[in-house]
């Protein structure tokens, strides 16, 4: 038997001692979540920061299986904001005092892509006067592009490993030029190296996923000594390839609760990582988010696209944030948090203390 009281004090964690944390349910689980929460707290409190989530576009060039903006899917109504809608959106934020926003699309490489996302960050920076913190999702870029949005003012981005098991990758995207696993290893580390703050992150419950391959996706990010991470159930969407292993796949509270250990294992690994309380987890369940955070995440991210678009970005079915209108969203989340011992850290950029101490960064903290 194992003492899983005395695992949970160990300062460093084997492949082997996370597999059991992955493993366990019920009260165990609960004891795992406890210690992750205390660690949280110990470390970097029980603020949670927000960055303003902008869904600029999902037109997409690529075609994972798993996604339900992929190029193939002709179900899908393209839309890209405009600009003005962009810096709408970066001002409401800025009224709502969320500290950050994140812009967020499917992936494009080319110039007019690139450029008017270099527009947008440098007219964000500008009304803002550089009190916006801005996040990128925008996918597999160049180096020279990534240097040239971080030159404009970009400071963190996002880019998801999805998995780190290469077979798996192949099962859950097209193995060919566009979807290559060398090449997103090669665009995180571009990331940091360019001093991004970088984040990445996986799916869990994903179809032939083991436990095996998600402690390695723990270790991966302890290596890789990212800043911030995003982990989400993964949820089958009907329009994609990968909908016919719904039945095989762990059910939607499994792969929540399996979720919820993946965070608390990380924040046992990172104790002062930012990870996300993802949308996801709270299509699955009312108080998704809020498991997430007692877990030991630390991060939301409130959705300020416009209305009329929302339905478009379904890369998942039932997307949880579909209806909200950011000031009934910000309100419910401040009562969210304020039933769990959580307040919202407003006007902060809430950068990554992973991060801060390591490069004695400048931010507004
Ligand atoms: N279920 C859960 N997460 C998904 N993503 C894409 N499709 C799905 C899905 N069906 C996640 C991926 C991607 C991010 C933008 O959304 O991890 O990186
Ligand atoms: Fe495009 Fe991202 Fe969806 Fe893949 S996950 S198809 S890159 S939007």
């Amino acid at each position: 038997m194992v003492d899983l009281n005395a695992l949970l004090q160990k300062k460093s964690f084997s492949k082997e001692d996370l597999m059991l944390f992955l493993s366990l349910k019920d009260d165990e689980a609960k004891k795992l979540l406890n210690k992750a929460l205390e660690v949280k707290l110990r470390e970097i409190g029980n603020k949670v920061y927000l960055r303003g989530l902008i869904e600029y576009s999902n037109v997409c060039r690529k075609n994972c299986y798993y996604c339900g903006v992929r190029l193939s899917n002709n179900n899908v109504c393209r839309y890209s904001l405009s600009n003005e809608e962009v810096l709408d959106c970066a001002k409401r934020a800025m009224q709502l005092n969320y500290g950050s926003i994140a812009i967020q699309c499917g992936e494009r490489q080319d110039r007019n892509f690139i450029e008017n996302i270099n527009t947008l960050i440098k007219q964000i920076k500008k009304l803002s006067n550089n009190s916006l913190g801005i996040t990128l999702s925008c996918g597999e870029q160049e180096k020279e592009v990534y240097e040239k949005w971080f030159s404009s003012g970009a400071h963190r981005y996002l880019l998801r490993i999805e998995t780190t098991n290469e077979e798996l990758f192949y099962k859950i995207h097209p193995k060919d030029e566009k979807h290559s696993f060398q090449k997103r290893i090669r665009a995180i580390e571009d990331l940091i190296e360019i001093g991004y703050q970088t984040g990445t992150g996986v799916m869990i419950g994903l179809p032939f996923q083991e436990d095996e391959d998600l402690a390695n996706d723990l270790l991966f990010f302890k290596k890789m000594n990212v800043a911030m991470v995003g982990m989400g159930p993964f949820i089958p969407h009907n329009e994609t390839p990968l909908y016919k292993y719904k039945d095989i796949i762990l059910s939607d509270r499994q792969r929540l609760n399996k979720t919820l250990n993946m965070i608390a294992s990380l924040r046992l690994l990172m104790p002062k990582i930012n990870m996300v309380a993802a949308t996801a987890d709270q299509s699955i369940s009312e108080k998704g988010r809020e498991e997430a955070v007692l877990a030991g995440a630390n991060i939301i991210m409130p959705n300020l696209t416009p209305r009329k678009y929302r339905e478009n970005y379904s890369i998942y079915p039932n997307k949880a944030s579909l209806g909200d209108i950011p000031i009934e969203g910000e309100n419910s989340l401040d009562k969210r948090m304020l039933s769990i011992n959580h307040s919202i850290g407003y006007g902060f950029w809430g950068d990554s203390k992973a991060y801060t101490t390591q490069n004695e960064y400048k931010a507004r903290q």
